[in-house]
């Protein structure tokens, strides 16, 4: 079965960008001149996704506005002739099929996923975390259904990682079977870097199939109290395989506050009209942190 929805979990605290996440969602953070969770929308849109299905929760009802048609604002840019903008505005409420579930209390990734059980049915689907932002020739999720679509079962999108780094993210351990591509076996939440399996790190993006589910229901809270996503897949590894791609791409943290400014300046400095004049001003600043 084609892997036709995907589920953009947005609905945590954003607590490491406090005070800028107080009122405004982490997914609403621009980078350059576009929200942070707009970059993943059209990444599942170039990988054929045909339904957005968003998990928001308390104070994120910027995310719906700003896919939404804004009527007020199209017609001040209309009168104002600013066509250019009018077509970009427009363009980001006719960007797909979306919908909307609310995570009631930020209960974990594993909880959030959970709640977009019923708008998924029984069918794979893809996982967008919206801190992620891959820059790639083939868009990322894209390379992972090419992967799915050969091996029909969930599929992780994994990235090596310096080992000092281990600790911060869900570790594989698992068998290569083709380039990039392997066999999940065991999987570990946020490992001591003398217990951690690998350094093949979980980025982001996921395609599930919808047993995972099931087994989101058995997992008990673990660390935080948070219902990990992590645990329900190792579980889901007794009753069907998993694979992790090493995708091609480059990957930005832009849920960490050094991740993003360096998004930020990456994306600018990749942009026509800013280009130029970040690198002259990055030169300029001549920083000696030594
Ligand atoms: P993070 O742990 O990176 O996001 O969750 P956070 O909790 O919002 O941020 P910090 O750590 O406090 O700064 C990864 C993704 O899972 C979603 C988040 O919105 C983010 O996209 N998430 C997390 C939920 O939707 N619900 C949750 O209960 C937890």
């Amino acid at each position: 079965m084609k892997v036709r929805k995907a589920l953009f979990p947005a609905a945590g605290l954003g607590t490491r960008f406090l005070p800028a996440t107080k009122a405004i969602p982490k997914e609403m953070l621009p980078l350059v001149d576009k929200p942070l969770i707009q970059y993943c929308v059209e990444e599942a849109i170039a990988s054929a996704i045909e339904e957005v299905i968003i998990i928001t929760g308390m104070g994120k009802t910027a995310i719906e506005d700003h896919f939404d048609t804004s009527f007020q604002l199209e017609a001040v840019l209309a009168e104002k002739g600013k066509d250019d903008l009018l077509k970009v505005v427009k363009d980001v409420s006719n960007l797909v099929h979306f919908s909307y579930t609310r995570q009631k209390e930020a209960k974990g990734l594993g909880h959030a996923v959970l709640c977009g059980k019923n708008l998924i049915g029984h069918e794979p689907f893809a996982v967008f975390l919206g801190d992620d932002i891959i820059s790639a020739d083939v868009p990322c999720m894209k390379q992972m259904i090419d992967v799915y679509n050969d091996k029909g079962c969930s599929i992780l999108a994994v990235k090596r990682v310096p080992r000092e780094d281990v600790s911060s993210y869900g570790i594989i351990k698992g068998r290569q079977v083709e380039d990039r591509l392997y066999e999940v076996h065991d999987l570990v939440e946020k490992p001591p870097v003398d217990e951690a399996p690998s350094d093949l790190a979980i980025i982001g993006r996921y395609i599930l199939m919808p047993e995972i589910f099931e087994f989101i229901e058995k997992t008990p809270p673990g660390r935080g109290g948070e219902l990990q996503l992590t645990d329900a897949i190792k579980a889901l590894l007794s009753l069907q395989p998993v694979y992790a791609l090493e995708f091609e791409g480059e990957r930005f943290d832009a849920g960490d506050k050094l991740g993003f400014i360096k998004a930020n300046i990456a994306f600018a400095l990749q942009r026509e009209d800013l280009g130029k004049d970040i690198a002259k001003y990055l030169q300029q600043l001549k920083i000696d942190q030594t």
